[in-house]
């Protein structure tokens, strides 16, 4: 529980501020959005996410292109011989869905290397485990317990840090290279400016 519900939030937050800081349109939209709905005499809350649909769009791109964690049963053994679709699966075997893969796919997904956020603005898509497209949480019996949190914890500390901050690169630049350890983070750990809105 301590260590699911820490690193996976904190890398999936460092994915997305990466994302936010190569593409300044986007966060420009998100910031815009936000003032729209908050203004700027106040901060961010937890009652405004849910009118900030365009914010949930980021998260959901960002759940799309890093899955902080990709591979999905991990933990889980057959213990019976089990046919999934074409394949069989042998008793005593460890079977991992590569979540990573089905987002990356092409015949799944239009674009699927581009940051696209407005995708889920077109289209409605879950992400909660009821659709096999992106379930970044896993699915079925042993989905996260902890999703409703990581969501509610990401949605609000990114509408915080873009409400007070514009996010901008560093000298150094970002580097978008991938290093699976327990979770997938970046190999080269974000590193930008961050710049008081008025
Ligand atoms: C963005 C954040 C998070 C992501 C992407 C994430 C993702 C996942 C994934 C993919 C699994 C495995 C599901 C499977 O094998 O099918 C999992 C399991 C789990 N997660 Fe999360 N998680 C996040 C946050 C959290 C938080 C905040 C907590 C707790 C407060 C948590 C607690 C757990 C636990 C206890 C399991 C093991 C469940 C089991 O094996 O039955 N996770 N999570």
């Amino acid at each position: 529980m301590i260590f699911r519900g820490t690193d996976t939030v904190a890398i999936l937050l460092e994915w997305i501020m990466a994302r936010m800081v190569l593409h300044p349109e986007i966060q420009s939209k998100a910031q815009a959005e936000i003032d729209a709905v908050v203004g700027n005499s106040r901060i961010v809350s937890q009652s405004d996410i849910p009118k900030l649909p365009y914010l949930q769009s980021i998260v959901k791109e960002s759940l799309r292109m890093h899955p902080p964690g990709p591979l999905l049963s991990w933990a889980r053994l057959a213990i019976h011989d089990v046919n999934i679709g074409d394949h069989f699966i042998p008793a005593g075997t460890t079977a991992m869905v590569n979540m990573w893969a089905i987002t990356h796919d092409e015949s799944i997904w239009s674009e699927p290397s581009e940051f696209k956020p407005e995708r889920f603005m077109a289209e409605d898509v879950s992400i909660l485990g009821s659709d096999l497209r992106l379930a970044p949480f896993g699915s079925g019996r042993r989905v996260c317990p902890g999703k409703a949190m990581a969501l509610a914890t990401v949605h609000l500390w990114l509408a915080q840090l873009l409400q007070r901050f514009k996010w901008v690169p560093s000298e150094g630049g970002v580097d978008l290279s991938e290093c699976l350890k327990m979770s997938l983070e970046m190999k080269n750990p974000l590193v930008c400016k961050a710049l008081p809105r008025c």
